[in-house]
């Protein structure tokens, strides 16, 4: 039977942290779960935009924001200390927020910006947040794209080619961050089920959505005039950054089960209702999947989760 948004239902008194909700499908996963009674965190980098966002959010439910730059490993720390300070259980963490493509730039550490932003730093909140998922039984979603099919991480990839990419491709580099996303979520999933932990991961896709990543990729390679242009074909030509969170509102349904890789399935997977789909061949094989997790512990200086 095709999933639908209603079979969520009310999600009064459950507290769900979703990264980069100032903008686009986590904005839009925002609204949705608010509107369900869901108490969300806004995660955001800038809190003035967190703000805005969290004004256009209409209850029962109720919207905070927080201060979260993945770009910046000190400053995700911070954050999931006060987290840890404010809240007793997290029913889920939606890793979302992410870049794609523009020029060579470094995160707060020296790693290269994009796989900073949209794997290093959502591994190291899963980490650091993970007593609270443990506490409420909780749920990690991370957020990942087609693009993964073209990932390029392997099990030989070395650590310099996952953080200091020589040639630098800005493409093939977001390729391989949202590969890492499914990488990391098979391999959260496997050793939680092994070691029998209460926390169940998911991994969804949008499709092709449209909202500001891909306005800010034409900025990003200095094409600040052309960005009205991409934008209003994007409005035209994708569907909307609602359609595109409806995985993410699937994959934190109960009736998804841990492991699962969520997705439109309509037009090459780029748009459509959320279905269960299979992983790209690039997400299963389990000895990439092991030296992702290696590589990512040791750039992270400490040992992921489970
Ligand atoms: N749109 C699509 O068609 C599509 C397709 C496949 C996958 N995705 C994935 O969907 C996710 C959401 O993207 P979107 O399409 O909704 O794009 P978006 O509208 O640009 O939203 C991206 C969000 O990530 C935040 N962000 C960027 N860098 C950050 C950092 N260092 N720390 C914290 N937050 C940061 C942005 O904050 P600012 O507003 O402050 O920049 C923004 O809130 C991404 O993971 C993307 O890879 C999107």
């Amino acid at each position: 039977m095709t999933w639908d948004a209603r079979q969520l239902g009310e999600q009064t008194g459950r507290t769900i942290l979703i990264t980069g909700a100032n903008s686009g499908i986590g904005l839009e996963a925002a609204r949705d779960l608010v509107g369900r009674g869901a108490c969300v965190v806004l995660a955001v980098r800038d809190t003035a935009k967190g703000e805005q966002a969290r004004a256009r959010l209409h209850g029962p439910g109720s919207a905070s924001v927080v201060e979260l730059d993945l770009a910046d490993l000190d400053q995700v720390r911070r954050c999931a200390q006060r987290l840890r300070d404010e809240h007793e259980s997290l029913a889920a963490l939606v890793c979302n927020a992410g870049i794609m493509g523009g020029p060579l730039q470094l995160s707060a550490q020296g790693f290269e910006r994009q796989m900073a932003t949209n794997h290093l730093g959502h591994a190291a909140l899963v980490t650091a947040l993970w007593p609270l998922l443990h506490t409420s039984a909780g749920r990690v979603v991370l957020v990942s794209s087609i693009a993964a099919r073209s990932g390029g991480l392997t099990a030989a990839t070395t650590r310099d080619e996952l953080v200091a990419p020589v040639p630098y491709r800005p493409q093939q580099v977001y390729a391989d961050t949202k590969q890492a996303n499914l990488l990391f979520a098979r391999e959260l999933h496997r050793r939680g089920a092994v070691a029998g932990s209460p926390v169940t991961t998911v991994a969804v896709h949008p499709g092709v959505s449209s909202t500001n990543l891909f306005r800010r990729t034409v900025q990003g390679n200095g094409l600040s005039l052309l960005a009205p242009v991409a934008s209003l074909l994007s409005r035209v030509a994708l569907q909307s950054a609602a359609a595109g969170a409806q995985p993410t509102l699937r994959g934190l349904h109960s009736s998804t089960p841990g492991g699962s890789y969520v997705g439109p399935t309509r037009l090459g997977q780029s748009r459509g209702r959320p279905e269960l789909v299979d992983l790209p061949a690039t997400a299963t094989d389990p000895a990439t999947a092991a030296r992702l997790w290696e590589l990512t512990e040791q750039v992270l200086d400490t040992p992921l989760p489970v």
